[in-house]
């Protein structure tokens, strides 16, 4: 089969991989890709947002499979226009990528099928939205509906907070993402990621992740997309994750479908685990970034024939193998993220880094020029490792990222702190 990968970062990098090993794929692009994906996949210089290109390359190439990784495409609707076209993608429709694009349609979602998530208003202006925070209070939590790359959420802890986050939104200080904006009850308990594989009817539950969004050790600073993250989640038990799938996942399957858009792809859940169970903070439309990294470490099975399966509506069956080992990754970005950096800095000691046991490095924003590695973005490299336990995994993890030679860059040096004291308390 030939395959083209839509997407250029460590999540892209760890997909290619992990689609170079199947025995189905003969030939893989990647468009655009990057220093990294270069090595598994042939990178084309397409502009993923041009969806009349993206087709007129997959006629060209005779492209059998379009895998997308990121969610603007999928909300542009980039799967409707290569299926009308007559190109087998994998992600949902337009549609049914909402559950990501619009906050305000998936807590619809939730409120009309008794999904468990926080208690929420939806508002198209600043006046009452300003009321219903007033009435109930701060900590609240103010989001943009739509589409914010990360940036659309504000955890008020104080009423003066929340009322500046809504101005800031109204005033179009998020562009159109924040022209609605839903204000929701603070959760408090311990957040983990759930990721299902689903095909219209059929979900199944693929693995757990829990990462880490601050930008600094100890859950401090800013936001950002990810700085590290761990597979399974420990707090995930097996009794934990029958009741997402029962009470989350699947009431979610049926909705969409009974309303006509069935929900194909990965379906990648935001948990909070209150003290009287799951609730869904967000739903994501793909795999999380940097959670696919590690995700992708530990599945044995050949993920080719999974993702056909979803798109051909023919999962009932299906089985995916994982290792039981515990999979890793620490992001290294480039000082100054997730505010201004700088790019075109050199990165050396890759291959060193590689060669420790159970390591495996994906590259997030690198190109290479000049027989060079160079930095090419904020979030840069996904240095991933397996191990027995967290711990082994954590060590292997900053073995490598200790062999790699970039001053212009940095990472957390806590990633998967909380598992590992859950390790030594167990
Ligand atoms: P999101 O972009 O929706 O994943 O939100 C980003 C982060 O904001 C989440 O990972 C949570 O840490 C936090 N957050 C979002 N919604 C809530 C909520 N209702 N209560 C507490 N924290 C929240
Ligand atoms: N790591 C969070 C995300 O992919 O949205």
């Amino acid at each position: 089969m030939n395959i083209l990968l839509l997407g250029s970062g460590g999540r892209e990098h760890a997909l290619a991989w992990k689609i170079a090993a199947s025995p189905l794929a003969d030939k893989i692009y990647c468009a655009p890709g990057n220093a990294g994906i270069a090595q598994e996949a042939e990178c084309v210089a397409l502009d993923i947002a041009d969806h009349a290109a993206v087709i007129g390359f997959c006629k060209d190439r005779r492209i059998d499979f379009v895998v997308v990784g990121p969610e603007a495409p999928l909300c542009a609707g980039i799967v409707d226009h290569l299926e009308a076209a007559g190109i087998k993608a994998f992600g949902p429709s337009k549609v049914a990528a909402q559950l990501e694009g619009s906050k305000g349609f998936t807590k619809d979602l939730c409120r009309a099928n008794a999904i468990p998530t926080a208690a929420y208003e939806r508002f198209t202006a600043a006046a009452p939205a300003k009321d219903y925070i007033r009435a109930r209070g701060a900590p609240i939590v103010i989001k943009a509906d739509g589409l914010a790359a990360g940036k659309g959420v504000v955890v008020a802890e104080a009423l003066d907070d929340a009322l500046q986050a809504v101005d800031m939104m109204f005033d179009g200080g998020l562009g159109e993402a924040g022209g609605e904006v839903v204000v929701e009850e603070f959760l408090t308990g311990e957040e983990a990621s759930f990721f299902a594989l689903c095909d219209g009817t059929t979900a199944i539950p693929l693995a757990t992740a829990q990462d880490h969004k601050r930008v600094f050790d100890g859950d401090h600073g800013p936001n950002t997309g990810g700085m590290g993250a761990y597979s399974p989640a420990p707090v995930m038990t097996e009794a934990m994750n029958g009741r997402v799938m029962d009470e989350i996942i699947m009431p979610t399957m049926r909705a969409m479908a009974a309303m006509g858009v069935p929900y194909k792809g990965v379906l990648y859940a935001g948990l909070m685990l209150a003290a009287d169970g799951p609730k869904l903070i967000e739903y994501n439309a793909r795999f999380g970034d940097p959670e696919c990294q590690v995700l992708m470490l530990r599945l044995m099975s050949d993920i080719l024939p999974a993702l056909i399966a979803a798109r051909d509506g023919v999962l009932k069956s299906f089985d995916l193998r994982w290792y039981p080992e515990v999979a890793l990754t620490v992001v290294m970005a480039a000082k100054g993220y997730p505010g201004h950096y700088e790019r075109g800095s050199v990165i050396e000691g890759l291959a060193e880094a590689s060669a420790i046991e159970g390591v495996e490095i994906f590259h997030a924003g690198t190109k290479a020029e000049g027989g060079h590695i160079l930095a090419n973005g904020g979030r840069v490299l996904n240095v991933c490792a397996l191990g027995h336990t967290v711990a082994e995994a954590q060590a292997r993890a900053y073995a490598a990222v200790d062999r790699i030679r970039w001053p212009d860059g940095f990472c957390r040096r806590d990633i998967g702190w909380r598992a590992v004291e859950r390790e030594k308390e167990g």
